[in-house]
């Protein structure tokens, strides 16, 4: 295995050789073949702060073809930080439903609460300034403060990590060899012109995330096409799948759990999750623990105690959904109860037409699906 100073020991003033020219053939490959994204102004054009700092946040979940409706939907409700700052926290739960952990919803709705009243609704221009605000890390101050601000950092996603780690073949695995790739990617910024602070950072990194994603992917990279292929060397040593190389990962054991689907006519039960922790504040069909080793029958003396007789009934095959920590397995039990029959203490009934308008997590739409038999 080579460590990072190896890499450094073994070639600094080859790769310097070999890199000089980089940034500059970036950044012309990616004026002939940006994507074009809702978030992204035409060329040449000033980045809008919000827009940076939604998309960012927004894409920390996903790609950027999911990304795309949910961001012109906020667009055109929320069109700038005053407004997203005056929405309730409910309603951006409800509007961000369906792009997963929640708590960057709420931190996404208290950063503009807090850009509002303590910046006068201006976003800071700085990482440092950034780094204070909720939801904001280290990789999207820095996604910010290049492409809105022309800031010269370099911002690390997993596509840069990869296009790095196969430009200088760096051979120590994710996550230790965090450190040195972003030494290493920050090379590859054009250099700012002597007084002129503001950079073309934003377009170095995004031209890093483009590649990354349209020619130098996972697999089958198409080198050929890639404008950096010249000095590339894991394209040299012909195993650029290898790259980069991963710790394997521990993930969580198999919790089990049942969700129950409970329908009284047109309407089904629901209940809202606990503020704090996993899904916090987002609406769920009463379910059971979930727990390694919770057995079917365990999980059915956890339903909702309802007036009169339940028969519930066990629905074939299971609903599956991976959350970072653990994979989760539940089991579906529906019931179908009489017309007047009053929801539990802390539940409530909400007219199935109407559950697009619920703050419903993919694992709840999945086991109602599932449960509706839809
Ligand atoms: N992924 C994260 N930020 C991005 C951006 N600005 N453009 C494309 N992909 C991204």
């Amino acid at each position: 295995m080579v460590s990072s100073a190896i890499v450094y020991k073994r070639k600094p003033s080859e790769l310097e050789a070999a890199g000089a020219d980089r940034p500059a053939l970036l950044l012309a490959w990616y004026d002939r073949h940006r994507r074009k994204l809702p978030w992204r102004p035409s060329a040449g054009e000033r980045a809008d702060p919000y827009r940076v700092w939604l998309s960012e946040i927004m894409l920390q979940q996903t790609g950027v073809k999911t990304v795309g409706p949910y961001f012109e939907r906020f667009l055109a409700r929320w069109p700038d930080v005053g407004a997203l700052g005056r929405a309730s926290q409910d309603d951006v739960l409800r509007m961000w439903a369906g792009l997963g952990y929640y708590s960057r919803a709420r931190n996404l709705h208290a950063c503009a609460v807090k850009v509002v009243r303590d910046h006068g609704g201006v976003f800071p221009d700085s990482e440092v300034g950034l780094r204070a605000l909720p939801g904001i890390g280290p990789y999207t101050a820095a996604a910010i403060a290049a492409i809105a601000f022309g800031r010269r950092t370099m911002p690390v996603d997993g596509n840069i990590e990869r296009v790095v780690s196969r430009l200088f073949a760096v051979e120590a695995p994710l996550p230790l060899a965090k450190p040195l790739i972003q030494q290493l990617a920050a090379t590859l910024l054009g250099a700012s012109r002597a007084g002129d602070e503001k950079s073309r950072a934003g377009d170095s990194a995004q031209a890093l995330m483009d590649l990354g994603s349209s020619i130098c992917t996972p697999k089958k990279p198409a080198c050929g096409l890639c404008p950096l292929n010249d000095g590339c060397a894991a394209r040299r040593r012909g195993d650029q799948e290898i790259f980069p190389p991963k710790l394997a990962k521990k993930t969580g054991a198999l919790r089990r759990g049942a969700a129950f689907v409970v329908t009284r006519g047109p309407d089904l039960l629901v209940r809202t999750r606990p503020e704090k922790g996993l899904l916090g504040g987002m609406t769920e069909v009463p379910g059971s623990d979930w727990l390694t080793g919770l057995d079917d029958k365990a999980a059915l003396r956890q339903a909702p105690r309802l007036k009169g007789e339940v028969r519930w009934h066990r629905k074939t095959g299971v609903v599956t959904h991976v959350f970072t920590h653990f994979p989760l397995e539940l089991v579906v039990y529906t019931a179908r109860v009489a017309g007047r029959t009053r929801a539990p203490m802390g539940m409530r009934w909400v007219p199935i037409a109407t559950l697009q308008d619920e703050a419903l997590p993919n694992v709840m739409r999945k086991a109602i699906a599932h449960g509706l038999g839809h």
